[in-house]
């Protein structure tokens, strides 16, 4: 099986390109391979590799910028998936493609399930939901995971940055009253290549198995169990700090911290579709202990007790 991976230098894209080893040969391409914002490099891509599956953790992800930028946002969010999409339909291939959280406004009182109407209240989250779109339409067998609070140990995240303030600064101020689930890169990887797994037949050599794929295709969240704000989130970072210097972790409210896009304030997803129909998944607290614990930078592909694939 041939697996045309996107966005190799991203989070989920360096842990995707370690947890799909074993189940095919994989053509990892970066930006310079592959520009999403360019639609006829993603065609001659994918007519180029003949992919069996694609597997598209790309993005444009930068939730504040694209609100000056949504028009390239929409592309690489939008356009460059469905594209994808119909060459991969064209080839017979599957794909699997990651949303957000961000789709939603917020205003549910419990959490969000695949069956809630989407209504996102940023540029970023309509790009990502006409990504959606744009793949179901194209009639291509297709798994889209929705996830939410992406971190790990490399690239831009939450995470990171709060442990560098945490060192630079005597006080954080960090928002209390937005909800969600904070979900470990290698959480999402694990899972997807333990569901790529399921869905294909053969022993030495695995060929995706279309009738499974068609029957289990569509949208599914995928995110850590449990739920927390993101002050919560900063605290139990910094708990798991050894460092000596103690810093304060003081709630705020969002209207305190302005930033241009607007964030849902509830993000909290629903999972229960994809344990029901896949595998379980870890707390997200559990997830973020083994992640500080030293496993977030090797040992990939081990943590599968923990994803509980
Ligand atoms: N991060 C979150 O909190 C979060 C939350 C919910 C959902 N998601 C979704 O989860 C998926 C993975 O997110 P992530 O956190 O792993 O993202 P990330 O770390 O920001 O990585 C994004 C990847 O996309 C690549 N990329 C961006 N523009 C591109 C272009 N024009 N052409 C080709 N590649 C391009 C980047 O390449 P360069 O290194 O060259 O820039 C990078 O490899 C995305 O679909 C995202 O929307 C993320």
């Amino acid at each position: 099986m041939r697996i045309l991976l996107t966005g190799r230098t991203g989070q989920v894209g360096y842990e995707l390109e370690r947890s799909l080893q074993g189940l095919g040969e994989i053509v990892a391409l970066d930006r310079t391979q592959m520009d999403l914002a360019d639609l006829d490099s993603v065609r001659e891509a994918v007519r180029n590799v003949r992919p069996d599956l694609i597997v598209n953790p790309a993005a444009y992800t930068a939730v504040d910028q694209a609100e000056s930028e949504h028009e390239l946002a929409l592309r690489i969010n939008g356009e460059a998936p469905g594209v994808m999409a119909e060459e991969a339909r064209k080839l017979g291939a599957a794909m699997i493609h990651y949303s957000t959280d961000y789709v939603f406004d917020g205003s549910k009182a419990g959490a969000y399930t695949e069956d809630d109407a989407p209504c996102p209240i940023n540029a970023y989250g309509r790009s990502k939901l006409a990504g959606e779109r744009a793949i179901q339409a194209s009639g291509v067998a297709h798994l889209i995971f929705r996830t939410s609070w992406v971190y790990g140990l490399r690239g831009k995240n939450f995470l990171l940055t709060v442990r560098r303030l945490a060192r630079e600064r005597d006080e954080l101020r960090i928002v209390a009253d937005q909800h969600g689930a904070p979900t470990w890169c290698r959480t999402i990887a694990d899972t997807t290549a333990h569901i790529v797994a399921g869905l294909c037949m053969g022993k030495k050599n695995l060929v995706i198995d279309h009738e499974s794929w068609l029957a289990r295709s569509g949208l599914y969240h995928l995110a850590a169990q449990g739920q927390t704000t993101w002050h919560g989130f900063a605290q139990t970072i910094l708990a798991h700090e050894a460092s000596g210097r103690k810093t304060v972790v003081t709630p705020i409210r969002t209207q305190d911290y302005p930033l241009p896009a607007q964030r849902p304030g509830n993000s909290v997803l629903s999972c229960e579709r994809l344990i029901g129909a896949f595998c379980r998944l870890p707390a997200w607290d559990a997830a973020l202990r083994l992640c500080l614990n030293g496993h977030g930078e090797s040992n990939a592909n081990k943590n599968c007790e923990m994803t509980s694939c």
